[in-house]
C-alpha cells in the first residue's frame, strides 16, 4: 500500500508521537529547519513613538510583543481571557482547577512543590530567543534531562512484553549493524562505493563504532549495560548478551531510539526551576497592568487607520479599545468564532483548519523509577499502548517524590477522564510491574476540551498538506492595520520559541509600516 504523505505523518503521529511526526515533516521538507536570527532582535528606543498596539492574547507571543514594544515606546494593551498569563504554557499544581469545555472539573492536590507543566515542559538550548528571555528577565533555568540510556523500550510482542533499556537497544542494534556493514566490506560486497583508501579505515572505524572484535563480529559491549557492575574484591563485572537483531526489527523500537537524535529534542534541554510559567509570570510582571486578565475579546474591528477591539473587563462589563495597530495571537480556532472584519481570504484561510487534540496525564508518585531502575529524567516509550510514553521528573533528583507523565501523545483517544487515568496507569503498569498503584492526585490535560485552546497547535494532518501552502501565507503578511502571531506564525509549530519569533516578526512589519506611512 502507498500512503500519501499525510496518511504517513499521521500513522507516524499516532505510532510515535509528535517527535517523529515532526521529523518525518523535516525529512519531507514540509517545514524548514529552524534558522536562528543573525542579530537579536532589538527595536530603536522611542520608535514607538507612543503608538497605540493592542494585543489579543498574554500567550508567548503576545507577552514578547507587548515587551519588546513597550520599551521601545509603543502604548501597548494586552488583551487576556483567562486570569493568569502564558496561554498554553500552564503549570499546575495543587490548587489549580482544569476546567474542560463540557464541564469536567478537576482540581490539583500535588504536594507541596510538586508541579506539572500541561504545555511545554522543554526548552532546547539552540533555541535562543527563548534562552534570551529566561536570561534577560531573570527566569532562573535547570538542566531537563530528555533522554537517559536507563530509560526503557516495550513492546508486548518481543522479549515477552518486557522493558529493555535504551542503552540495550541503542547499543546492541549499532553493533549489529556495524558488523554486517563490515564484514560486507571486507568481503568486497560495497567496493563499488568504498574505494581501497578507505576500506580499512572504514573497518577501523566500524570496529570502534559498534564495539567488534578483530573478527568483526559483534559479541556484545559493556556500552549495552551490565547485568552485573564490577565492584570490590571478586566482584566481576558480568555482562548482558545482545539483543538478537532479529528481535530488535521485532520491535520496531526505532522512533523512541532515536527520539533524542531530533535536532530541537536534543540536550541540552532546560526548564525554568519550579515550572514553565516562570516564564510568562515573569513577563507579565514586566508589563505590570498594561495586561488586562479576564478580558476575552468579543469583536475584531477595522477602523480607517486602525483596529476597534470590544471586550468584556473583569467586572463583565462590556469595554472597547481602538488602536493604530493589532497583533492578534489568539489560537486560530479560537479567532474565527469571535465576531470580526477579517478580509474574506484571512477568514476563508482559517476556515477549516483542524488544531491536534494533544494530551497529558500526570501522577504524583514515590520515585521508585530512581532507585528500581536508575531513571533520573528521561522518556519510557510503549510500542502498543495503552499510552505512549512516561516521562520521568527532572527537578530534584532523590527527593521522595515527583511528578510523572504518563501518556503525552498527539491525538487523544478522547474518552472520559477516568478511562484516560486507567490507561495511564495501565502503561506505568507495563514498565514498571509491581508499581502502578502507588500513583497518586492524577491530572488529565486534553487540549481540545480546554476553553480558549480548543486544540494544542495547527493538526500534522494541516501541516503535512496544505497549511503552509495556503493558510501561513495568509497571516505572515497584514490584514490592513491586523497582524497575527503565535507558533502558528511560524515554521516552529508547537515551539514557544515559535511564538516568540513570530511576535518578533509582527513588530518588524508594523515598525516597516510605521515607516511609510504618515497616518
Ligand atoms: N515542542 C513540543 C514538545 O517538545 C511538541 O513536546
Amino acid at each position: 500500500m502507498r500512503l500519501t504523505r499525510r496518511q504517513l505523518i499521521t500513522a507516524v503521529a499516532r505510532a510515535s508521537g509528535y517527535g517523529a511526526a515532526f521529523a518525518t515533516m523535516h525529512a519531507l521538507g514540509l517545514v524548514a529547519a529552524p534558522v536562528a536570527r543573525s542579530e537579536p532582535f532589538e527595536l530603536s528606543p522611542g520608535i514607538g513613538k507612543s503608538t497605540k498596539v493592542v494585543i489579543l492574547g498574554a500567550g508567548i507571543a503576545g507577552l514578547v510583543a507587548a515587551y519588546e514594544m513597550r520599551r521601545a515606546g509603543f502604548d501597548c494593551t494586552v488583551l487576556e481571557a483567562r486570569d493568569r498569563p502564558g496561554g498554553r504554557n500552564w503549570t499546575i499544581r495543587r490548587g489549580t482547577k482544569v476546567e474542560f469545555t463540557d464541564g469536567a472539573i478537576q482540581s490539583c492536590d500535588f504536594g507541596d512543590g510538586l508541579y506539572f507543566n500541561a504545555g511545554p515542559a522543554r526548552l532546547p538550548a539552540i533555541y535562543r530567543t527563548m534562552i534570551g528571555y529566561c536570561r534577560e528577565l531573570g527566569v532562573p533555568l535547570e538542566v531537563e534531562v530528555n533522554t537517559t540510556r536507563s530509560a526503557l523500550l516495550q513492546n508486548d510482542r518481543v522479549f515477552d512484553g518486557k522493558p529493555v533499556q535504551l542503552r540495550e537497544a541503542i547499543n546492541d542494534t549499532r553493533g549489529h549493524v556495524s558488523e554486517l556493514l563490515a564484514k560486507s566490506i571486507q568481503q568486497g560486497a560495497l567496493d563499488q562505493e568504498v574505494g581501497p583508501d578507505d576500506k580499512e579505515r572504514m573497518l577501523v572505524f566500524l570496529r570502534e563504532y559498534g564495539n567488534l572484535d578483530l573478527g568483526l563480529n559483534y559479541r556484545g559491549s559493556e556500552r549495552s549495560g551490565a547485568l552485573q557492575l564490577p565492584g570490590a574484591a571478586d566482584v566481576m563485572e558480568k555482562l548482558r548478551d545482545p539483543l538478537p537483531m532479529h528481535a530488535l526489527l521485532d520491535a520496531d523500537f526505532w522512533s523512541g531510539m532515536l527520539f533524542e537524535e531530533e535536532l530541537d529534542q536534543q540536550a541540552t534541554m532546560f526548564q525554568p526551576v519550579g515550572g514553565m510559567d516562570r516564564i510568562p509570570y515573569a513577563f507579565a510582571k514586566n508589563l505590570g497592568d498594561i495586561v488586562k486578565f479576564n478580558s476575552p475579546v468579543k469583536e475584531i474591528r477595522k477602523t480607517p487607520n486602525g483596529v476597534r477591539i470590544a471586550y468584556s473587563d473583569s467586572q463583565g462589563a462590556p469595554q472597547s479599545v481602538e488602536a493604530a495597530y493589532c497583533i492578534c495571537c489568539l489560537p486560530l480556532v479560537i479567532l474565527r468564532k469571535i465576531p470580526n472584519d477579517l478580509s474574506p481570504r484571512v477568514a476563508s484561510a482559517i476556515q477549516n483548519l483542524a488544531y491536534e487534540a494533544a494530551y497529558k496525564v500526570a501522577w504524583e508518585s514515590p520515585r521508585f523509577w530512581e532507585q528500581e531502575n536508575d531513571i533520573y529524567g528521561g522518556i519510557s516509550w510503549l510500542s502498543n499502548g495503552p499510552i505512549n510514553l512516561m516521562w520521568y521528573p527532572s527537578a530534584n533528583p532523590c527527593s521522595e517524590r515527583g511528578v510523572v507523565i504518563a501518556g503525552y501523545a498527539f491525538q487523544d483517544p478522547n474518552s472520559s477522564i477516568q478511562a484516560a487515568f486507567a490507561r495511564s496507569r495501565a502503561g506505568v503498569e507495563k514498565l514498571h510491574p509491581g508499581r502502578s498503584g502507588e500513583l497518586t492526585s492524577p491530572i488529565y490535560v486534553s487540549w481540545a476540551k480546554i476553553p480558549h485552546n480548543l486544540g494544542a497547535w495547527v493538526s500534522i494532518a494541516d501541516l503535512s498538506t496544505t497549511y503552509y501552502s495556503s493558510v501561513y501565507p495568509e497571516l505572515i503578511v497584514p490584514d490592513d492595520r491586523i497582524y497575527f502571531a503565535g507558533d502558528h506564525c511560524s515554521r516552529l509549530v508547537g515551539w514557544q520559541e515559535g511564538a516568540a519569533l513570530s511576535a518578533q516578526n509582527a513588530i518588524d512589519m508594523i515598525v516597516d509600516h510605521m515607516k511609510h506611512t504618515s497616518a
